[in-house]
């Protein structure tokens, strides 16, 4: 509701001449600075597609005339940093594995920089944490179990060389007793006991007898007598209540029946000297390193 009374205007505007119910469109001019300004902004978006990439054509834009490219700019950036980091990243080729970590300014840097290595390359298999998948064949880098070492030269090769690709730095193969026929179902079950019992589950006492020989003569070459494992051919310790692949009674029949192959793409052909260093350094120094 209107407090005051409506007032009828002297009319100094002309009408459209439009009428409903008695009222009338006035025909109001814009006011000027609206003009001026909607003027204004014509002629910068003019200057501006001129000045900048701005038009879509077939294979790219038009460039502009300051040919400004954010993807230069960016390739700018990038090279800056390579171009500041590349003494400290000489120098971490130049230093001897075990002594980067004496070397403060150094240390820091293979941190950072290993760090970010790890985060786009390493944790989808590892975990983010490094923690690995445990029972999924993704070794946990924290703790101080290693199936190939866990000293900065041993870490080193095996992140270089990866693990069972066509490389033979870091290649062993465990025999698929069950599909290969070496070792029948009885057999396997009764190997299996053994397994349960030196990393002590509970088990059956007989057949783990029985299957003390059988590990003796199918198994002992690689995993050693005591069941310790062998680092020489990443042949896993039995005896700890680590595993790669599980250590209950199906999971155990599983690995012995078909084998595993666990495999770790070679990184020496996708990250530099310095940027393995860098995550060698890193996983090393995540607690379990040697
Ligand atoms: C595609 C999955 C995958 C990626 C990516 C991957 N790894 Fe691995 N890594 C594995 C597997 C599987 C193993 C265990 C292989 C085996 O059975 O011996 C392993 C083992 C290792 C080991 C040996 C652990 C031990 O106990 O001796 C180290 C060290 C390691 N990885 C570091 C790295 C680093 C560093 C990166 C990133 C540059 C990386 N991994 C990326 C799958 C991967
Ligand atoms: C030629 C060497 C070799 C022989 C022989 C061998 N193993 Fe293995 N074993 C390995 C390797 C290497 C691995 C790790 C495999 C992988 O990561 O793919 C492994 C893994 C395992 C695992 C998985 C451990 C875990 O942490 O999940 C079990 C269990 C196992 N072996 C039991 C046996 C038994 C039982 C025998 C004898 C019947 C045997 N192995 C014979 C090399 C061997």
């Amino acid at each position: 509701m209107c407090a005051k009374p409506l007032k009828k205007e002297p009319r100094q505007v002309e009408t459209t001449g439009h009428q409903w119910d008695g009222i009338e469109e006035w025909n109001n001019p814009l006011p000027r600075w609206w003009v001026w300004v909607f003027y204004a902004t014509i002629v910068w978006g003019i200057g501006y597609t001129i000045a900048y990439p701005a038009w879509p054509l077939i294979e790219r834009a038009t460039p502009g005339l300051l040919g400004q490219n954010t993807r230069a700019d960016v390739a700018a950036e990038i090279a800056a940093v390579d171009a500041a980091n590349a003494a400290t990243k000489e120098k971490l080729i130049a230093t001897d594995l075990n002594a980067i970590g004496a070397d403060p300014e150094l240390a820091g840097y293979a941190e950072r920089a290993g760090a970010a290595v790890f985060r786009t390359n390493c944790a989808q298999c590892h975990g983010s944490g490094a923690a690995g998948f445990e029972g999924k064949g993704y070794p946990n880098l924290l703790d101080d179990d290693w199936l190939w070492g866990g000293t900065m030269e041993d870490i080193h090769l095996t992140v270089t060389h990866g693990i069972r690709t066509n490389d033979d730095s870091r290649y062993s193969m465990m025999p698929a007793f069950g599909l290969d026929e070496l070792l029948d179902e009885t057999q396997i079950a009764q190997v299996t006991e053994h397994v349960l019992a030196i990393s002590g589950q509970e088990h059956d006492a007989a057949a783990s007898a029985a299957g003390a020989t059988i590990y003796a003569d199918n198994c002992a070459a690689c995993h050693l007598e005591d069941g310790k494992g062998d680092r020489a051919q990443g042949a896993p310790n039995l005896t700890d209540a680590i595993w790669l692949y599980g250590g209950s009674r199906e999971k155990i029949i599983e690995t012995v029946t078909k084998a595993r192959f666990g495999v770790m793409p070679n990184w020496n052909t996708r990250l530099s000297e310095d940027e393995i260093r860098a995550v060698a350094f890193y996983v090393h120094g995540r607690g379990g390193g040697e």
